[in-house]
Parts: structure tokens; C-alpha cells; sequence
């Protein structure tokens, strides 16, 4: 990137920083976030980094790019701490708890494709659980006891009632959400074991939106499978036309509906459990949602708002393992944590739009 367009970045991001959603809070930690250069986990850095935190990333670069650092480092401002590494790997996270003095982590780093887990499970179980097992046993050896997972909805499976509060009962359809709740399950055990852990469990709706810069977001490799990036790529002209999964569920419109949640409401939320962890023990699952289900053509819609033209579709048969609608008891969130998400459908179209234009197309982010 050249030394002006750089410059120009650099002054956008400064006035772009962040005007974040939840109350100040004076005690400031060493968080190590894993899964760091992560969609979700890069805006939550951004947050963090705001509010005074003192932040170590760590990824293994399995699902994104390394350019993603200099990104994060002009929207923050400063030089951030990147270790090129693996959570499962025992003799890297003791050398990183040696050198660094972290009192949380946040656990981002897993895989996430529905589909791939059914095809690899044991992929799924050995990276999402076996990961989640050596970080804690890692903490555990070091005396680190504050922990936050991102966990997913996709731990309740198929609805007994809506919206899904935390006590509705978990039974994923599919091995990835599997992994999740055994995760989950270990935390409980974990915290019942010894009650001077501290630990929540995000279960995340579906995230989704960018970064107001347009720096950083959402960028698969290959073709995506979640419906906003696959629009934007429509919206780009990278592919044809959007696929409509379906328009003959009981919903309002026919097609599915979900509770799409604005990566930077998310972002805001994990520095809320952050405070959270800090003076409570015990371990609880909370839910990150809205509280608002968008069906597929309400969510077209609002990307067309942003792009300013129409968006071509096809209807396509209904995809095999999808649920016709979900969306979250957010009460808790807003009990516990004092959280609860302020930007709306446009707002996450808009600013996904804006990344594409920005980043993605512009100059892919790829390595
Ligand atoms: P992402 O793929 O963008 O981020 C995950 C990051 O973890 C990637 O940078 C990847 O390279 C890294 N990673 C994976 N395995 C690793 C390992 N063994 N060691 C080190 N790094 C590793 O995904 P995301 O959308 O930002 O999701 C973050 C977390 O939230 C994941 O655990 C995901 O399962 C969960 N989640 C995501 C969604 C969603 O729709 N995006 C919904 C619910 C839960
Ligand atoms: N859809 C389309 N066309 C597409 C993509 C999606 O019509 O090209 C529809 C789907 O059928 C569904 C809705 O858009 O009705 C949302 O689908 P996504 O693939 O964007 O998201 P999912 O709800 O299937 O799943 C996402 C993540 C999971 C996570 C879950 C949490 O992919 O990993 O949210 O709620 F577990």
C-alpha cells in the first residue's frame, strides 16, 4: 500500500475510532485473544485495544491473512503483539503465559463450517475441543482462571419454543455445534471443580457487518457460505446472483429468518463479559443476539438499500441441516452483562458493503 493512501487510511481510522456502546471501566488487563486475525475476534480487538486493554493475539492463519495485523494495528493506532501459533500446541502457549502476563483469554480460535464438520468431523472435534482442552489446561498450569468462549447458537438445535433463552434445552444437529457445547460442558465441569474460575460462554447469533473503516470483516476464502458475504460478492459482481434457500418455510415471506447481529454490537458484548469476568466467578452461557429475526428477502432488501440498485436471486431448494427460524432471548445479556445490541439490519448491510468496496475488492486482503 503506498506511503499517501496509507496516511489517508490512517486519518480516516483516527477520526473512525471507536464511539463504543458500553460504559467505561477503569481496571485494564492483558487479554491474550486466540483465533486473533478472526473475523469476529479482530473487531473485538479493535474494542478492546479502545478501551485501554493490553491485547496478545494468537492464530494459526487457517482461515485468514496475515495482513489482517497491519489493518488492526492503523484502525488501534499502535503495534500489537501477533504470535504465529496453534492453541493446541502445549510448548507455545506455556512460552506465551511465560512471557506474557495475561489475565484473560478470550477463545476464539475453531473452525466453523457446518457442512465440513459432517464431512470431517474428527477435524472439528481435534481443532475446537482438543484446542479448547490444551489452552485450559495451558491457563490452568499458569494460574490464568478468566475465560470467555465463543460459543454459538447452534448449541440449542432445533427449537422446542422461541426465542431460544439460555435454559432452553442444547441438542446440535451437527457435529460443529457439537463441539461447541462439549466445550461448554467442560467449562461447567471446570468451574464446579474449582470455583475460582470465571467463565462465559458467548452464543453467538449470526454475526455479521464490518468495522466502520472498512478495514477489516468478513472475507472467506473461496465461495461463501453464509448469506452477507455471498451478497456482497453478488453486489460486486464476483458472482451472478444470490440463492434463495428456499421460500416455502411458515415464515413471514416463506424464506428462513435469523437474528443477524452486527459484529461490532458483538465486539462491544465480549468487552462487557471481560468486566464480567473480572469481578465474578462461576461459569454461565449467555446469549449474543438481537432479539430480531430478518428473513433472507428482508436482509436482500436492506443490501440493496446499500448498494442502491437490485440484487438478482434464484430460488433454490431448501439447504439440507437449515432451520426455517431462530432468534435469541437477549435478556440475559442485558441482565448480566448490562449488554444489549444498538445497530441495526441497515447499519450491518451498510458497513459489509463497505468493507467489500474498501478492502475487499479494492485490494483483496488475502495474504
Ligand atoms: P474465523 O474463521 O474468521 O476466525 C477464527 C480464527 O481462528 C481464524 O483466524 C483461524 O485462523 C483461527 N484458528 C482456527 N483454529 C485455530 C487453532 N487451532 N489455533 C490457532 N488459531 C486457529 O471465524 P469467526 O466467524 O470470527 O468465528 C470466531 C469464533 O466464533 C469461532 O470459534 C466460531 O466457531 C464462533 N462462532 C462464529 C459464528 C459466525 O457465524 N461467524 C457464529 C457462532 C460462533
Ligand atoms: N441463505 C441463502 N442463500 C445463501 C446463504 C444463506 O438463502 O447463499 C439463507 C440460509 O438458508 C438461512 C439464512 O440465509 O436461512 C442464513 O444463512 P447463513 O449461512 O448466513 O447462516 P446460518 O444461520 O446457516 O449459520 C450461521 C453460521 C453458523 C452458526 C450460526 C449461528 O454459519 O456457523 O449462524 O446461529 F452456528
Amino acid at each position: 500500500m503506498g506511503l499517501t493512501k496509507r496516511s489517508n487510511i490512517n486519518s480516516l481510522a483516527l477520526k473512525l475510532r471507536l464511539a463504543i456502546n458500553v460504559p467505561r471501566y477503569n481496571v485494564f488487563m492483558n487479554v491474550l485473544i486466540t483465533g486473533g486475525l478472526g473475523f469476529i475476534a479482530s473487531h473485538t480487538a479493535c474494542v478492546l485495544a479502545e478501551a485501554g486493554h493490553q491485547l496478545v493475539l494468537l492464530d494459526n492463519l487457517v482461515n485468514s491473512k496475515r495482513s489482517v495485523l497491519q489493518r488492526l494495528e492503523t484502525i488501534i493506532g499502535k503495534p500489537l503483539i501477533f504470535i504465529e501459533g496453534d492453541v493446541r500446541d502445549e510448548a507455545c502457549l506455556n512460552a506465551l503465559f511465560k512471557t506474557h502476563a495475561i489475565d484473560a483469554v478470550i477463545h476464539f480460535a475453531g473452525l466453523k463450517s457446518v457442512s465440513e464438520s459432517s464431512q470431517d468431523p474428527l477435524r472439528y472435534y481435534c481443532n475446537n475441543v482438543g484446542g479448547s482442552i490444551a489452552l485450559l489446561q495451558s491457563m490452568k498450569a499458569h494460574g490464568i482462571k478468566k475465560f470467555i468462549f465463543s460459543s454459538s447458537a447452534t448449541v440449542y438445535g432445533t427449537p422446542q419454543y422461541l426465542p431460544y433463552d439460555e435454559s432452553h434445552p442444547t441438542k446440535p444437529i451437527n457435529p460443529y455445534g457439537q463441539t461447541k457445547l462439549q466445550v461448554e460442558e467442560i467449562m461447567r465441569d471446570l468451574a464446579h471443580s474449582d470455583p475460582s474460575w470465571s467463565m462465559i460462554a458467548l452464543r453467538y447469533f449470526n454475526p455479521v457487518g464490518a468495522h466502520d473503516s472498512g478495514l477489516i470483516g468478513e472475507d472467506p476464502s473461496g465461495i461463501p457460505n453464509n448469506l452477507t458475504p455471498y451478497l456482497a460478492q453478488v453486489a460486486s459482481g464476483q458472482l451472478p446472483f444470490i440463492r434463495v434457500f428456499g421460500d416455502d418455510y411458515e415464515t413471514k415471506d416463506g424464506t428462513g429468518e435469523r437474528d443477524y447481529i452486527h459484529v461490532m454490537d458483538l465486539a462491544e458484548g465480549h468487552l462487557t463479559a471481560l468486566h464480567y469476568v473480572e469481578s465474578h466467578t462461576g461459569y454461565c452461557p449467555v446469549n449474543l443476539g438481537t432479539g430480531v429475526a430478518y428473513s433472507v428477502y428482508e436482509v436482500i432488501a436492506s443490501f440493496e438499500k446499500a448498494i442502491g440498485r437490485a440484487i438478482e436471486r434464484k430460488i433454490e431448494a431448501r439447504r439440507a441441516g437449515d432451520l426455517p427460524v431462530y432468534y435469541a432471548d437477549p435478556k440475559n445479556a442485558n441482565a448480566i452483562l448490562g449488554w444489549s445490541a444498538t445497530r441495526n439490519l441497515d447499519q450491518m448491510c451498510a458497513s459489509a458493503w463497505n468493507f467489500q468496496k474498501t478492502s475487499v475488492s479494492a485490494s483483496s486482503t488475502k495474504k
